[in-house]
Order: C-alpha cells, then structure tokens, then sequence
C-alpha cells in the first residue's frame, strides 16, 4: 500500500521540483519603448511631488516599468548617449538595480533592457521600513566607484550622492505624474544588502527608493 502511494506521488515530486527550477530561473526582459509624449503638466507635478510610505503589492506592467526607468536615468539623446539625469563629468556612474517579487535585476540604460542579477526576492533587504518588503518595487542606486574618474573616496562619495539625487526626483515626478506612490531612502543595511547583491569592491550603495501603487 504505501509502495503504491510512493509511486503515485513521484511524477508529483517530480512535478514540484521542476516547476521550482524554471520558476528561478530569470530571463533579461527587453523593455517596450519609453512613452515619452506622455504624462501631466510640470507644474502640477511638482505640485503633487511628495513621499509616501504606504503601498499596496500589485505588480507594475512593464510599460510602466520601462517609462519610469527611462524618466529615472535613460538615454534621451542618442547620438550622444547623455541621459535624462545629469552626472558629474558625464560619468554615469549610478546604476540602478529593481529588487522585485521575482528577483533583483540590472537596468541597462543603452539597450532599455532588465538583466537578471539574483532570482531571489530581496526587497526586505532594501531598507529598515517595514513597507519595503510589500511594495512591488525597490529601485537600488549603486555608484561605480570605478567610473568616477577622479577624486578622493570623499569626493567620489559626494559626486554620487548629488547625481544619485537627481535621479530620484525624475522618479519623484514620475510617479506624481502616474499617480504612484514612492519615498527614497537612506535607512539601509548598506553591507548585508550589498553582500546579498553580491556587489564589488568598487561599488557602493547610495539610496534606495521604493516605488508602487498607492495603498486604498
Ligand atoms: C537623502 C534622503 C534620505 C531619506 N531617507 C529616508 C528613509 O530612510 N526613510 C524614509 O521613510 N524616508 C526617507 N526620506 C524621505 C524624507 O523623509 C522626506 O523626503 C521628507 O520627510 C520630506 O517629505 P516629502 O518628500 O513628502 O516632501 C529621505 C529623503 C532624502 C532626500
């Protein structure tokens, strides 16, 4: 009898450990091209600019995802490769990392594209708060140290603080203006989460920002 029941049970198992080694497996996601006619007047933006710690964990479609990422730092003059936020000497040496239900990812701003870094959920990790870990995203700004290509580790500290900065008030406008909901932070773990990320020696963890839909 319970030779039986094993033998029934083992296309289950084996079910249940395959299904669990796809599910990990995370693929790069092409982003659909930046809707850039878009969104509300500038000034009511800024009207409506404003933190909000309480998010509800609906996930953001990928259109949203890709505007959001292209407002926050993406290339806005091609010819050039310059981007929608400013950096010190043209440096670019703010990446910015999505932790999401499904994992942490790499937006790379040249191709529009999301590559996969951990199939793991990480969004507890990204913050002391703790609505961090329910929200459907948490953007992580991570400096290059080795991109900044002058400077005292104090000034580099600086440089990508101030153009960390800039990059969070594009998503700051961008979400007034869609409606979400966002806070950036400093209240981080900064070596426990840099160690999940698996980060280099060069790079270093400046804010991290929540961004989602509005709890109701
Ligand atoms: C550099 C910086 C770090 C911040 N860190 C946190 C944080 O760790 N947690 C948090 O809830 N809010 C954080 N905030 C959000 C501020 O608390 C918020 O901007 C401030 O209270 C003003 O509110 P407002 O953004 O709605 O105008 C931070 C803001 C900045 C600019």
């Amino acid at each position: 009898m319970k030779r039986i029941s094993m033998i029934a049970l083992c296309p289950v198992l084996i079910f249940i450990l395959f299904s669990q080694t796809f599910a990990q497996e995370l693929k790069p996601i092409q982003l659909p091209k930046p809707q850039v006619d878009g969104g509300r007047p500038l000034m009511q933006v800024l009207k409506d600019r404003s933190s909000s710690r309480e998010f509800n964990s609906e996930k953001l479609p990928l259109q949203v995802l890709s505007n959001l990422l292209w407002a926050a730092s993406g290339v806005n003059r091609p010819e050039s490769g310059r981007r929608t936020a400013p950096t010190a000497a043209n440096w670019q040496e703010i990446d910015i990392y999505l932790a999401m239900a499904e994992g942490l990812y790499l937006y790379n701003a040249k191709s529009h594209m999301l590559n996969p870094v951990l199939s793991e959920d990480i969004r507890a990790l990204t913050g002391r708060q703790p609505f961090v870990k329910d929200a459907a995203l948490n953007l992580i700004y991570v400096a290059d140290f080795s991109r900044v290509g002058r400077g005292t580790n104090e000034e580099k500290d600086f440089f990508s603080a101030a153009d960390t900065g800039f990059i969070a008030q594009n998503v700051y406008l961008f979400c007034a203006s869609e409606g979400l909901a966002t806070v950036v932070r400093a209240n981080i773990d900064r070596p426990t989460l840099a160690k999940t990320m698996k980060l280099g020696p060069d790079q270093r963890i400046t804010l991290s920002q929540t961004v989602g839909y509005p709890k109701k």
